[in-house]
């Protein structure tokens, strides 16, 4: 039987990661500019870590999990998502009551039913702000969604944006919700009956028809939240809705249980059924809830597979490429030696050596195919001089006679 890779967990090959380099190359520079840094967290953590961060009742924890006794006979569990692992590190190193600006990118592993833009093993960059309690933190948060957005050529987009209250409103909230749709049970769909009594509040989300129509006639969470909240909600949206698609969202209540006060989402028509590229919010409660100390938190991950296939990379510029070619069969020192300084000179070309022998003819049939703009020959004659061929490779293109100084010059002012 041949081995296969698991099912939702793709290969990347050098073509599907040359968006992905792009992106993060842009991405550094924001991170950068907003003084935010990179933190690494392990791939596996203990399984109750994420039971009681993401929550028990949530879809990621019941069913989505990929969890497994080590040999110890521990549970642990394969990340399904970034916040818990970094909030969790931060109470390990008793650094509670400090402020960070945090970056993260990496792996993380849901088992869902794989479909265009769903995977089980899935990339998230994640940032996660802590120690800001509720203001300046979301403008500033929702500013780099903005930027990212832009820099890399997304307008075609929508910020969905809600305000779940405090942990009491959306505990006072989700009671008067199961009051309201008890009775109304049977009208609901299947999988709305068992949200019904696992995780009530991802009734809101439901896609279904009937339950749509049942819960324009149910309590609404701006009715749950503090005038503040409704205020700050607002304040919010009007400051970026000049810059962007920006909607109120009273059903979006995001999967996972953490979260108190604003919530986020961004979505793009052009992603087809998984069309959100990145979610996020404010989550206090977690740090006291994982045993810390009380910790304001607020942060949101985008879905790389998904944010990339938005990627508009037609402008991009494309670096510049020299073919390195050895005629004939003459392997010396002294090759490896221009190729050595071309290098050292000028890092930002790429170099393109052909390792294999061949004719002339074929190698350079293969920088032209490699989209090569200039080839360096090195033939027996030329070595013997100290000299190479420098030739251009465009339509028309001349070639000329170089000394090795005179082609490390040129190559550094390429
Ligand atoms: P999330 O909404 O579960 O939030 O995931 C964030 C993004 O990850 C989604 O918007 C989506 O683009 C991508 N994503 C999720 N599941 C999959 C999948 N199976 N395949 C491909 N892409 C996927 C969180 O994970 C929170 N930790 C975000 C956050 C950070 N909240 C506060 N801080």
């Amino acid at each position: 039987m041949k081995i296969q890779s698991l099912r939702g967990m793709p290969d990347l090959f050098p073509e599907d990661l040359e968006r992905w380099h792009i992106f993060e190359s842009k991405l550094s520079k924001i991170f950068h500019s907003f003084d935010t840094h990179e933190i690494r967290t392990p791939l596996l953590e203990s399984s109750e870590l994420f039971s009681r961060s993401v929550g028990n009742s949530s879809d990621i924890v019941n069913k989505e999990l990929y969890s497994f006794l080590d040999r110890n006979e521990e549970s642990i569990s394969l990340r399904p998502e970034g916040s818990a692992s970094v909030i969790r590190a931060i109470i390990q190193k008793k650094q509670e009551q400090e402020k960070h600006k945090f970056w993260y990118q990496g792996p993380m592993f849901r088992y869902e039913r794989p479909q265009k833009g769903r995977f089980r093993q899935f990339h998230q960059v994640g940032v996660e702000y802590l120690g800001f309690e509720e203001g300046i933190a979301e403008y500033e948060l929702l500013s780099m969604v903005l930027q990212i957005n832009k820099l890399i050529g997304i307008s075609d987009y929508t910020i969905k944006i809600n305000h779940l209250g405090d942990r009491d409103a959306k505990k006072i909230f989700c009671d008067s919700l199961v009051t309201f749709l008890k009775p109304h049970i049977n009208e609901l769909h299947v999988k709305d009956q068992a949200r019904l009594k696992s995780n009530p509040l991802r009734v809101l989300d439901s896609k279904e028809k009937p339950t749509q129509e049942l819960l324009k006639e149910g309590p609404k969470f701006q009715d749950f939240i503090s005038d503040d909240s409704k205020i700050f909600l607002q304040n919010l949206v009007d400051a970026f809705s000049n810059h962007c698609d920006i909607q109120i969202d009273q059903s979006l209540v995001r999967g996972l249980d953490y979260y108190t006060g604003i919530v986020f989402e961004t979505v793009s028509q052009n992603l087809g059924a998984q069309d959100a590229f990145l979610g996020g919010g404010r989550y206090d409660n977690l740090s006291r809830h994982l045993g810390g100390k009380d910790m304001h938190a607020i942060g949101f991950a985008i879905g790389v597979e998904r944010i990339i296939e938005l990627l508009n990379i037609e402008n991009i510029k494309q670096p510049l490429k020299v073919g390195f070619i050895i005629a004939g069969e003459q392997i010396d020192k002294k090759t490896y030696k221009i190729a050595d300084d071309l290098r050292s000179a000028n890092n930002s070309i790429i170099l393109d050596s052909f390792l294999s022998e061949g004719s002339l003819k074929s190698q350079l049939r293969r920088a032209n195919k490699n989209n090569c703009s200039y080839a360096i020959i090195i033939g027996k004659e030329e070595l013997k001089n100290d000299q190479v061929i420098w030739k251009d490779l465009s339509e028309g293109g001349e070639q000329s006679l170089l000394t090795s100084k005179e082609v490390i010059d040129k190559y550094t002012n390429l």
